[in-house]
């Protein structure tokens, strides 16, 4: 298990996940272990205003949930434990990841030929090339703080290229979206609200400049497209927009962290990649099988149903855990063990198979296989040096910072920024 805590105490009944107190180590996995086994589904209480939640746990109940969007609501209250999520409710739903169908359906369409396999391995070198570039900027010292020189670094500077914004401002997004994780690890929509509003204004002389020189770009993309006719009014721009920041960057650095830390602490399954870079597709599944970085997703249910033979009322809100569902043993035998040689290892780290299922998940994928690939060849002894760091949050599976050594080695790139 990831926790050092000892949770196996916990009075279930009262059990609120809202308290961050119980996320300091990460996602607490003997809760959910118990939570599968005792209290599937668990209904969390809470205090004031609020009506509390349905937690699921068990993978299927999760796919059953995900895969229903007409039943389980994703505008109607949000997507966050409460209705204080990351942004206020009413701005999430003008964001795709908080519509239904059929709106969901065609905003979603205008980024799913964009995110094909099929156009993704077309950037594999380029992804390379970055990949090349950072570790070459810290390769010479035999040290660096893999969090911040390259976890944080490879996904931006992807999704800031896609973008089409210029990297010069990529320190920037870098901002906005630790704002906007910060927001939602402790429900201040506000915070959230604010990082919008920051970035549309950014995105103002921006859009300008590409509406008289359109390129090849997500932006210009963004600009031109058409729902039912009519262009995206600048409001759904920034918002979708400040989604594909997001949802790219946060999430992949938040894997390739936690999964060089698990090869790091598991050195016989990073033997299995050494030399072996034929493995490392699969490895890459096991690793987001661990991380599983996005804990959960809410949805509202709009009509008296029921979820794996329980009842739900019209109104209550079901929680998706979604770490704990990428370790349900009826999924996946011994789900405690990292084990990179797991074949076909099953989990949710992208969400549960509905509508709404990660739209940048071979982007994600191609990222990480690169980036481990290159990394298990030219730095394959990193060992840990300093403290490690997180974000204490309920939402996100976030390192801050993981210093690491290494066996020196040489530069291989030509040293220009890629
Ligand atoms: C390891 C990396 C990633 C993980 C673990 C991840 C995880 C997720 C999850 C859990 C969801 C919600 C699924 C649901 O509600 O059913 C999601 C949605 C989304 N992701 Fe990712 N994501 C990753 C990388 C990316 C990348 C690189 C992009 C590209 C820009 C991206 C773009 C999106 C978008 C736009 C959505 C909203 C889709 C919708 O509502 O239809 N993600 N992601």
């Amino acid at each position: 298990m990831t926790s050092t805590k000892n949770f196996t105490d916990i009075d279930l009944d009262t059990l609120d996940l809202t308290d961050l107190s119980y996320f300091e180590d990460g996602p607490p996995h003997e809760i959910f272990a118990r939570m599968r086994e005792e209290a599937s589904p668990h209904w969390n209480a809470l205090t004031g205003d609020e009506p509390g939640f349905w937690s699921f746990t068990k993978f299927a109940d999760i796919q059953a949930i995900s895969k229903d969007p007409a039943t389980f609501s994703s505008a109607r209250a949000g997507v966050f434990l409460t209705t204080r999520g990351a942004t206020p409710v009413e701005v999430l739903r003008e964001v795709i990841l908080g519509m239904d169908p059929p709106r969901h359906t065609a905003q979603r369409n205008i980024m799913q030929v964009v995110f094909t396999p099929k156009l993704m391995r077309q950037k594999e070198n380029d992804i390379r090339a970055i990949v090349t570039t950072l570790i070459d900027d810290v390769i010479e010292k035999g040290e660096c703080d893999f969090v911040k020189d390259i976890a944080v670094e490879l996904p931006l500077r992807v999704i800031a290229g896609m973008l089409g914004v210029p990297q010069d401002d990529r320190r920037q997004l870098f901002e906005w979206t630790n704002k906007l994780s910060h927001a939602a690890a402790t429900s201040d929509p506000e915070e959230g609200l604010g990082a919008l509003m920051e970035i549309g204004g950014y995105l103002t002389g921006i859009t300008a400049e590409r509406k008289a020189n359109p390129a090849d770009d997500l932006i210009s993309r963004l600009i031109t497209a058409e729902v039912d006719g009519e262009s995206l009014s600048e409001q759904e721009i920034t918002f979708f927009f400040g989604i594909l920041m997001f949802a790219g960057n946060d999430t992949t650095r938040n894997t390739a962290s936690g999964g060089l830390r698990a090869l790091i602490e598991n050195d016989a399954e990073r033997q299995k990649l050494v030399g072996n870079p034929a493995a490392i597709p699969n490895a890459v599944e096991e690793m987001l099988r661990w991380v599983t970085p996005v804990l959960y997703f809410s949805r509202t249910a709009q009509c008296d149903t029921e979820v794996g033979g329980h009842p739900i009322r019209e109104g209550e809100r079901v929680v998706m855990w979604y770490p704990a569902g990428s370790r349900d043993p009826q999924m996946n035998a011994d789900p405690q063990r990292f084990d990179v040689s797991r074949q076909k290892p099953m989990h949710q780290a992208f969400g549960g198979g509905g509508p709404h299922f990660c739209l940048g998940n071979a982007l994600a994928k191609l990222e990480l296989r690169v980036l481990f690939e290159e990394l298990m060849r030219r730095v394959p002894d990193m060992q840990f040096a300093g403290p490690i760091t997180r974000l204490t949050s309920n939402f996100s599976n976030e390192l801050t910072s993981m210093p690491v050594t290494f066996t020196p080695g040489t530069r291989e790139g030509t040293g220009s920024v890629a």
